[in-house]
């Protein structure tokens, strides 16, 4: 447990977003602990669901049919009782999974600059959008793409420096000035 001093009444899901090699499920895992929440990462239900792993489904199925499937099972997160959810990196690009999650939860932008995650993305090779092509131009293309809309995000967090502790005290303080602003 962190060793914070208040620890903010959470009334709504904690809805981690950011781009593959963020931390979200590292950082999600530690924040639910410190928050007492139950902790879930949407990738893992989406597996659950399609008795599958993440790279079966893009390769038999393909993306489309994995969106698909992303949207159901994250509409369906949201519904459960108060967590910490991580989401995959696509998650909140996707319109309607944002309107939900920005109307029915926290949403916590984990920012990071390209060349933390290019180092966290190569120590593992199971990402299917990272499996062909250059790495550095794919996450270049998902950054300009995807940080206007995580940006939408109500609260930002600098995840590139610090360590995991401190990542999940400045979400912690910044999800009390939250809480003693909106009551
Ligand atoms: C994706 C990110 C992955 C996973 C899928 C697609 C994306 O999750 O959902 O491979 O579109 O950015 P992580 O962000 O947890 O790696």
């Amino acid at each position: 447990m962190e060793s914070l001093g208040n620890i903010p009444e959470i009334t709504r899901p904690v809805v981690l977003v950011g781009l593959m090699g963020a931390g979200k499920s590292t950082v999600g895992r530690r924040l639910a602990r410190t928050l007492g929440l139950p902790f879930r990462d949407s990738d893992d239900a989406i597996t659950e669901a399609a008795g599958c792993s993440i790279s079966d489904i893009f390769e038999i199925y393909g993306e489309a049919i994995f969106r698909d499937l992303e949207e159901r099972v994250m509409l369906r997160l949201l519904g459960e009782p108060v967590q910490v959810l991580a989401t995959g990196g696509g998650s909140f690009a996707n319109p309607r999974i944002r309107e939900a999650v920005l109307g029915r939860a926290v949403a916590v932008w984990l920012k990071t600059d390209l060349e933390v995650l290019l180092e966290r993305v190569s120590r593992r090779n199971t990402r299917p959008l990272l499996q062909q092509g250059d790495k550095r131009a794919t996450l270049t293309r998902l950054m300009e793409e995807r940080y206007p809309l995580y940006a939408e995000a109500h609260i930002t967090v600098d995840s590139g420096a610090g360590t995991h502790a401190d990542i999940v005290r400045s979400i912690v303080e910044a999800l009390e000035r939250r809480e003693a602003r909106h009551g």
